[in-house]
């Protein structure tokens, strides 16, 4: 039987921005259909690493594999292939300001299907409805909360029904209930559709209900990896300190 390749590897990813190293040998592989988390406090390249697998950001060394495609020497045109294999909720959601809620998440279809307009604001809204946000199609990015912006774009990354989602901070900023609820939602996609998820989190209740597997970044390189009962017993005090944390955001 022929092997399934890694959905996302990063081998030996080294990148610096001016004269700081902000990802140090970074070695990560995200096996396909598993909830996969990284974690690590703020500023030590999370974000980075996952602009990375869609080719946002070139490593200066090294090389980042999307299912088993080396894509660090792709030409745009052949990335964008790629890219419509992943789904990406940026850290800020990134909606586009001009246009409402609905054609943000409809905004995919339009560019990379032939579907109808009927069939595109009916799968639109359906996947608006998924995120408890059937009522806002029509309103303005502007006119919503924080919390209803980042699930808005957790709705477009998801429209397509990526292979690969990568979610930066899903459910950070959002009250309690609604994070669980995210959660729920990126845990019963992962079971219903085998869809692989790369999350990065800083809510422990979060990753130990997504993550198969956490990796901890410090100083721009991987200090700990294993499955969330693996990572409470880390030698790391930093590790398990976060792990014992029930922080939220
Ligand atoms: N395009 C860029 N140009 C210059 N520096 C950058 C760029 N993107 C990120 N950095 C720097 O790289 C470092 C890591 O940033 P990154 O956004 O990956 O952190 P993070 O781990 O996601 O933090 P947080 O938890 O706060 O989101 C920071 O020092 C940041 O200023
Ligand atoms: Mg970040």
């Amino acid at each position: 039987m022929a092997e399934v390749p890694p959905a996302v590897e990063l081998r030996h990813v080294t990148k610096s921005f001016g004269t700081r190293r902000v990802l140090d040998d970074v070695c990560l592989s995200v096996p396909a259909g598993r909830g996969f988390c990284i974690l690590g406090r703020s500023g030590t390249g999370k974000s980075v690493a996952l602009k990375h697998i869609v080719g946002l950001i070139k490593p200066d060394a090294g090389h980042v594999l999307v299912e088993g495609e080396d894509i660090t020497g792709l030409s745009s045109r052949a990335l964008a292939r790629v890219r419509k294999r992943i789904g990406f909720l940026f850290q800020n959601a990134a909606l586009f300001d001009s246009i409402t809620v609905g054609e943000n998440v409809a905004f995919p279809l339009r560019r990379h299907t032939d579907l109808t307009e009927e069939e595109i604001r009916a799968r639109a809204g359906r996947l608006l409805g998924q995120v408890g946000l059937e009522r806002e199609y029509d309103k303005m990015p502007a006119d919503l909360s924080g919390g209803m912006r980042k699930r808005a774009g957790l709705a477009r990354a998801l429209v397509l029904d990526p292979a690969i989602l990568l979610a930066d901070e899903p459910s950070a900023g959002l009250d309690p209930v609604t994070a669980a609820e995210i959660d729920a939602l990126l845990v019963d996609l992962k079971r219903r559709s085998s869809t692989t998820l790369l999350v990065v989190t800083h809510n422990i209740p979060s990753a130990r209900a997504i993550g198969d597997e956490l990796v901890f970044l410090d100083g721009g390189r991987v200090i700990a990896r294993g499955s969330p009962d693996a990572l409470d017993r880390s030698e790391a005090p930093l590790v398990r300190q976060f792990m014992r944390s029930l922080g939220t955001g």
